[in-house]
């Protein structure tokens, strides 16, 4: 069905960022610049209410995302929550905060599945992306206990200058953990990523061996373990339909209990977000501003408004757009089409070795 309006969709997936709170510094940190202070992170009863409305909506899986969902105390009730509420539950985690005896309880009461972060495949490289001395030893451990639980397990390994020529010895690694995904997400350049994109911006070089490097693996691999990956957005032609479209298949709640249509909205000034605390989901899903601020394609402006992919990119994401152009409804500039393409051509070009910014809370 063609969209020209602002049909309604049924979410999919609700990310859930029970908490802001991570030990982790990493410099592609993609959440905001202010976060949630512990205070004010919704309690149990809320995130059971929450779940329970995302199911009624038709949310099918949700992502026990933060920063790190191991700093909530009560982990295990809100898996059990999720579970009650019918709902895939994924953990997404840095295993930095997730001791074995936690592991087991959310196995006993549910989980359906973990996603650890890896952030190279050394531990000297990977604590030194990572921030945080000793983490590559506790993703090893907790993915091994992942795996000893039958848990089905995925590796997520940003990429960028520092790691992407190490990304064979990457999925080598994912295998020998056992996981049965790996993947390969580009670090992406919204919120505390954006200081240092020029700190991990990969050169065009080291892109393309990446993308023929994926494909040798993934025919070396068939069978074994599942490789995803796209091309990272600053060197692509054609953008990603980001969040699969904007209110469309997906929901982010914020530690707060705001409603968020990606979890980079927030970079966009002027849009209002409603809260779960004053609303029900399926209220801010059908009218809150921000859900309709660039739902459907009538908000789209030219090269999108008659090109024949704005119902498969919805013309890319807005959060981007907004970033590269102050304009949240111009054209993805990763789109070829784009005016402002030439920006990611040149931005794409700047690498400087300065050190990292890490995100400290
Ligand atoms: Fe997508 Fe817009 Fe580019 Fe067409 S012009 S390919 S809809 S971003
Ligand atoms: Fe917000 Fe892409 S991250 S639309």
């Amino acid at each position: 069905m063609a969209e020209t309006g602002k049909a309604l969709h049924n979410p999919l997936g609700l990310l859930a960022e029970l908490t802001h709170r991570c030990p982790l510094g990493c410099p592609y940190c993609s959440n905001p610049l202010a976060l949630d202070p512990r205070q004010d992170e919704l309690d149990t009863p809320t995130w059971a209410r929450v779940f329970a409305e995302a199911a009624g909506l038709g949310v099918l899986q949700v992502h026990l995302s933060g920063g790190e969902p191991g700093a909530r105390r009560d982990l295990a009730d809100l898996v059990a929550a999720a579970r009650s509420a019918g709902l895939y539950s994924n953990l997404i985690t840095s295993a930095v905060g997730i001791t074995a005896d936690t592991l087991r309880q959310l196995a006993d009461t549910g989980l359906d599945h973990v996603q650890i972060s890896i952030q190279d495949n050394t531990p000297e490289s990977a604590d030194r992306i990572a921030g945080y001395a000793g983490a590559f030893a506790r993703k090893q451990a907790l993915a091994a206990e992942v795996v000893r639980l039958k848990i089905p397990l995925t590796v997520n390994a940003v990429m960028h200058r520092a790691n992407i020529d190490h990304l064979g010895d990457m999925v080598a690694l994912a295998l020998w953990l056992g996981a049965s995904r790996v993947e390969i997400a580009h670090a992406q350049y919204y919120g505390w990523a954006l200081k240092n994109r020029a700190a991990l911006m990969p050169t065009t070089d080291q892109v393309k061996r990446a993308a023929a490097e994926v494909e040798t693996l993934r025919t070396r691999h068939r069978g074994e373990i599942v490789i995803d990956a796209v091309v990272p957005d600053y060197h692509a032609r054609l953008p990603k339909p980001c969040v699969g479209g904007w209110g469309r298949r997906s929901l982010n709640v914020t530690p707060a209990g705001k409603v968020l249509p990606c979890h980079a909205a927030e970079t966009i000034p002027g849009l209002e977000f409603w809260s779960v605390r004053e609303h029900s989901l399926a209220d801010i899903w059908a009218n809150s501003p921000a859900f309709n601020a660039f739902r459907g394609t009538a908000w789209m402006r030219e090269p999108c408004r008659s090109c024949a992919r704005r119902d498969v990119d919805f013309g890319g994401c807005r959060c981007q757009a907004f970033a590269l152009t102050g304009d949240a409804r111009a054209t993805d500039p990763v789109c070829h089409l784009a005016p402002e393409h030439d920006k990611v051509a040149a931005l794409a070009a700047e690498q400087h070795d300065e050190p990292y910014t890490y995100r400290r809370m």
